[in-house]
């Protein structure tokens, strides 16, 4: 909370509070003028308790007139103290959610790759969206509505002693007390609940994001059963959850009327019942209760919200501890720091790049990906990976591009290790296609100038881009050009389609170092040959490291490093790669 800008204290200290102190004093008139409406109908004489204002001298008719009047202005002055309160509760609470998500995504954005590694990216986009609207619904605008309801019922409650005296405190007290032991018999309850339904929420939208995600798979397999009861038996247990939750907050309040109204009744007649005065009883019973009455139709909604939130409050607390989690997140130093230091041109090396006794263990793994990795990278040459699946070629294109930070080892830039505040000049030096790329579902311009303000686009390297990835002819037949959506994640294209476009993107950037990890695996030889040529065009003297099993891939490559179970167990050229008697050539044999 501490995060929250100075200006969220401001609206609440100069809007929310005035407006409930001015509601808090209408409900006050509101209250002594329906006693005093009761007692001129039962035909009381009336003292002033304002000196100089005679109103009230006059005959119980125009008393009750001029009451009545009185009353129906409060009335509308009320409703609109209430509009104002109630509007700016709802505008503060909306600010304070923008703040927190915003807060949330800043500190998410920043996290390093690994964290996205050992977080469920399924769950935790959901489980963020649902704590940030928990956030709102469950703290912050119980709490906005605890402070104006409290300064609501204060007054009434003022106004009510003041005219009722001692009964009327009696009964309110012993009013709160029950309704704060019957809401202790609820919380537990209500936390179980709400805790649940957070895990269930999660668990829901994940599994509808997998079916949607599968859903080719789904009807290949026939497996719409399967799917369709996991779905029907996730929502069964989170409706159980989900209504207990809704209803539970409101049962105290629920008890707590007829209880009310029982001893109203009690209250006032209880000095009659033990004196047996029975003359006065319909002249003072019918104002005490009047008054009563109108208080508490005054007091219902104030309590009912204060009442409300208390228990909301109560049973939302867990759900500030998750959302605290992702607040609390460290800053991290890996990329993302305001480079004040180089360049990307005062970074990169001039000679080589290298991975010198390279070991990484993912998070949470317990067998090294990468074991003793050495490889060298002229700059300037075009290096590829080859190796079977699973053997680690992915996880030394992420150390390279300082995704990762290896276990041991270092990464050096013309023999000096790459330093931590470097990495973001570093990373703008690095452009990559990576084997599992996502197009944003926007536009084909946005795709390939990603992250970059339209005013910054430069129009001829997008481009260039395009023709480098043999993507000219495709864009020439879209509806809308460069303007043409791609769908979600590119749905609207085909397989070779969308990885021309990632590459076009990576093209586009421009930069001394890319990775194309298996990038071409989804084209047609032709075409990945062209693309490969224009590399030269486009990259001019770009380092480029290529991911790939194809023997035409890996023929326009100067060195090729075989990896194998994290290892690097040969290296050599093409032509040793075509030598029967070579490391390199044996393992392969072409
Ligand atoms: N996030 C992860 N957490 C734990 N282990 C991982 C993770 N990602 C990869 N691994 C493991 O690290 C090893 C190397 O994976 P990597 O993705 O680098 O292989 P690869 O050579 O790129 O394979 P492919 O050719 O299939 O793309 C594998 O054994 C894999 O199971
Ligand atoms: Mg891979």
């Amino acid at each position: 909370m501490k995060t929250l800008p100075k200006s969220r204290l401001n609206t609440f200290a100069w809007k929310i509070v005035p407006f409930s102190i001015v509601g808090g004093i209408i409900d006050i008139g509101i209250v002594a003028l329906s006693s005093r409406l009761a007692g001129s109908l039962v035909g009381k004489e009336l003292n002033d308790l304002i000196p100089g204002l005679n109103v009230f001298n006059n005959s119980i008719e125009e008393q009750a007139i001029i009451l009545v009047c009185l009353f129906v202005i409060l009335s509308w002055l009320g409703s609109f103290a209430k509009i104002f309160r109630l509007m700016f509760i709802e505008s503060l609470t909306a600010q304070i959610w923008r703040d927190i998500s915003n807060g949330i995504l800043f500190k998410l954005i920043g996290q390093p790759y690994n964290y996205f590694l050992t977080t469920k990216s399924s769950s935790i986009s959901s489980q963020i969206l649902a704590n940030m609207q928990n956030i709102a619904d469950l703290i912050i605008r119980p709490i906005l509505l605890m402070i104006t309801s409290i300064i609501l019922i204060c007054s009434v409650s003022l106004a009510l002693s003041l005219v009722l005296g001692l009964r009327a405190i009696i009964l309110l007290l012993f009013l709160a007390i029950s309704f704060f032991i019957l809401s202790s018999f609820v919380v537990p309850y209500l936390r179980i609940s709400s805790l649940q339904n957070v895990r269930l929420n999660a668990k829901f939208s994940s599994l509808l994001n997998q079916i949607l995600l599968s859903i080719r798979d789904i009807h290949l397999t026939q497996s719409r059963d399967y799917f369709e009861s996991k779905f029907v038996l996730i929502g069964k247990s989170a409706q159980r959850f989900q209504w207990r939750a809704k209803l539970l907050p409101d049962v105290p309040r629920i008890v707590i009327e007829p209880l009310a109204i029982s001893f109203i009744f009690l209250v006032a007649l209880m000095p009659y019942i033990y004196g047996s005065d029975y003359q006065n009883l319909a002249s003072n019973l019918i104002p005490f209760v009047a008054t009563f009455i109108v208080s508490l139709v005054k007091l219902t909604p104030p309590l009912q919200d204060l009442f409300r939130s208390i228990t909301t409050v109560r049973g939302g607390l867990p759900e500030i501890d998750a959302a605290l989690l992702y607040l609390e997140l460290n800053d991290s130093n890996r990329g993302f720091i305001p480079s004040t230091s180089l360049s990307p041109d005062g970074i990169f090396p001039r000679r080589e790049i290298s991975l010198v006794k390279i070991n990484y263990k993912y998070p949470g793994s317990n067998n090294y990906a990468l074991k003793a990795i050495s490889i060298n990278l002229p700059v300037g040459s075009r290096i590829a990976l080859m190796g079977p699946t699973g053997s680690g070629k992915s996880t030394i294109s992420n150390i390279l591009l300082a995704h990762l930070q290896p276990t041991s080892g270092q990464m050096r830039l013309d023999g000096e290790p790459l330093d931590d505040n470097e990495i973001s000049s570093w990373q703008r030096c690095c452009s990559e296609v990576s084997q599992d790329f996502t197009l944003i579902d926007s536009s084909v311009l946005e795709n390939i100038a990603f992250g970059c303000r339209p005013d910054e686009v430069d129009l001829d390297d997008v481009l260039e881009a395009i023709s480098a990835a043999q993507l000219t002819d495709l864009i020439e037949e879209m509806p809308y050009g460069l303007n043409t959506l791609i769908g979600e994640n590119g749905l609207n294209l085909s397989g070779g389609q969308r990885q021309r476009l990632a590459l076009a993107r990576a093209f586009y950037r421009n930069t001394k170092f890319l990775i194309l990890d298996e990038a071409t695996s989804a084209l047609d030889q032709k075409t990945e040959t062209e693309i490969i040529n224009s590399l030269k065009i486009i990259g001019r003297r770009c380092t480029t490291v290529v991911i790939a099993h194809r023997l035409n891939t890996l023929s326009k490559c100067d060195f090729i490093y075989e990896i194998k179970d994290g290892e690097v167990i040969s290296s050599g050229t093409y032509q040793d790669l075509c030598n029967p008697e070579h490391p390199l050539g044996i393992s392969v044999k072409v």
